[in-house]
């Protein structure tokens, strides 16, 4: 089964980056760093077809686990993963055999905030993106990182979903 984590911090090595790390070796999960790709905003005339968007998209319909990881940022997803997202438009108007073989694949999101608790409501877009999309939800995670390190009952949670998505996809 293989997985991948799209990570969407604004920054290549920050918090989100230590949750990246965690999951990627609990996952033995390639890891795709949104701040490296170079992907423009939706465009309705589809203006920015020749950026890293699609060759990213045909990279990503590879993988059988598709995990969104995403900074909190204002209350909600970074603006990279937001992009990502209204982007994924292009594989259902430009390049439609690409989104299509998101059909069936399953995904998952994990959060990193500096607060433990999750906000309300974090995790919806991406579970109403997934059925609109024909995926699998698997679950949603919300961590955080306070004084440069993820805490021990952080690790521990991130530990419980990484075995229950290794399960499910075993
Ligand atoms: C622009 C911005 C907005 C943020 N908004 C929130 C927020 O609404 N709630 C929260 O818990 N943390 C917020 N934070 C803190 C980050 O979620 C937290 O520090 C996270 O671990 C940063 O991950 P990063 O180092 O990968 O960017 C914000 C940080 C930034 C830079």
């Amino acid at each position: 089964m293989k997985t991948i984590i799209i990570q969407g911090s604004a920054r290549s090595t920050g918090n989100t980056d230590k949750i990246a790390q965690l999951l990627k070796k609990q996952l033995k999960a390639d890891r795709i760093d949104l701040c490296l790709k170079n992907i423009h905003p939706y465009s309705y005339e589809h203006h920015h077809s020749e950026d890293d968007l699609l060759p990213l998209m045909r990279t990503i319909v590879e993988y059988d686990l598709i995990i969104l990881l995403t900074p909190v940022y204002w209350y909600t997803m970074s603006g990279l993963m937001k992009n990502f997202l209204d982007r994924i438009t292009d594989c259902l108007k430009v390049e439609k055999e690409t989104g299509r073989k998101l059909r069936g694949k399953s995904l998952a999101t994990v959060a990193c905030g500096s607060e433990p608790q999750a906000i309300e409501g974090f995790f919806t877009p991406f579970v109403l993106s997934a059925e609109y999309l024909g995926m699998t939800y698997l679950g949603s995670l919300h961590t955080y990182v306070r004084q440069a390190l993820p805490d021990k009952a952080n690790i521990k949670s991130i530990l419980a979903f990484t075995e229950k998505l290794n399960k499910e996809n075993s």
